[in-house]
């Protein structure tokens, strides 16, 4: 549901800027994100995409401006506490654990409910096992056997295991055969219709505007245009400043 059509924010970022040591990359980045809303990032290389996820994670230095969670200020908060108010990352890189089996892959995604019941963590299993059957047939398998595809469905599973209310998920499609990317694409609606708030990253634009209620394009650190997926298609300036 678009947040235009009044749901409460879920996130939102207010004039943030962070980088790496000197390097100063976000330069004033803000958008919000409403609850059960699915939000894209778009925008061409280095403009900052994948910073901006690492800042909502803490994970980068932070030099001023707000970021809000559920209307709490998260922006001082270490990762840990931030992960376990409910955000979720599917990291661009994947990191899948080669020497850990698919399973072991997932309970790494229970770090967060560490005192959970047993009975909680194999519910949990099972969910994300209902949500990507290919990974409980391969359930014993060392994580680097299986595809990119599987790999990207694992790490997908493995940020459910916590349960998160909004996932940042970053570039999911990179290197997968198109017939995987739809699929990827169909597991991140899914998600959706679960009511699972979404900031999705992808260089795969027209793949992408199929599954966002909105996008925002970032350049040079910061959002400089918010349009739904139709006015992206449609309007030449959007096409011009994301070459498509
Ligand atoms: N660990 C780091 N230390 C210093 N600078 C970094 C670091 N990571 C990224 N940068 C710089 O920050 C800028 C933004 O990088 P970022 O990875 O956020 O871009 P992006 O929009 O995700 O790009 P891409 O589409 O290539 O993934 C780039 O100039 C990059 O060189
Ligand atoms: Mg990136």
């Amino acid at each position: 549901m678009p947040i235009s059509a009044g749901c409460p924010t879920m996130l939102e970022l207010a004039d943030v800027h962070a980088g790496y040591g000197p390097s100063h990359v976000l330069q004033g980045m803000s958008f919000v994100v409403g609850r059960g809303e699915a939000v894209a990032l778009f925008g061409r290389n280095g403009v900052g995409k994948t910073t901006t996820l690492r800042t909502i994670m803490g994970w980068t230095t932070r030099l001023r401006g707000t970021i809000r969670f559920q209307g709490q200020d998260i922006s001082k908060l270490r990762t840990d506490q931030i992960c376990r108010l409910g955000i979720g990352l599917v990291p661009e890189d994947r990191r899948v654990f080669p020497s850990l089996t698919v399973e072991e892959n997932l309970r790494l995604g229970l770090f967060q409910a560490p005192y959970a019941r047993r009975a909680v963590r194999e519910q949990r299993l099972q969910r994300a096992y209902a949500w990507f059957p290919k990974l409980a047939e391969r359930r014993r398998q060392a994580g680097t056997t299986l595809s990119g595809g599987e790999q990207q469905m694992l790490v997908i599973a493995r940020a459910l295991m916590g349960e998160p209310k909004l996932l940042l998920i970053d570039e999911p499609s990179e290197g997968l055969a198109p017939k995987i990317v739809a699929d990827v694409f169909a597991s991140i609606r899914r998600m959706c219709a679960e009511g699972i708030s979404i900031v999705l990253v992808e260089q795969n634009v027209r793949g992408a505007l199929d599954v966002v209620d909105r996008c925002y394009i970032v350049e040079r650190g910061r959002a400089v245009a918010e349009a739904v997926p139709r006015d992206i298609l449609e309007r030449p300036d959007l096409r011009a400043r994301l070459s498509i």
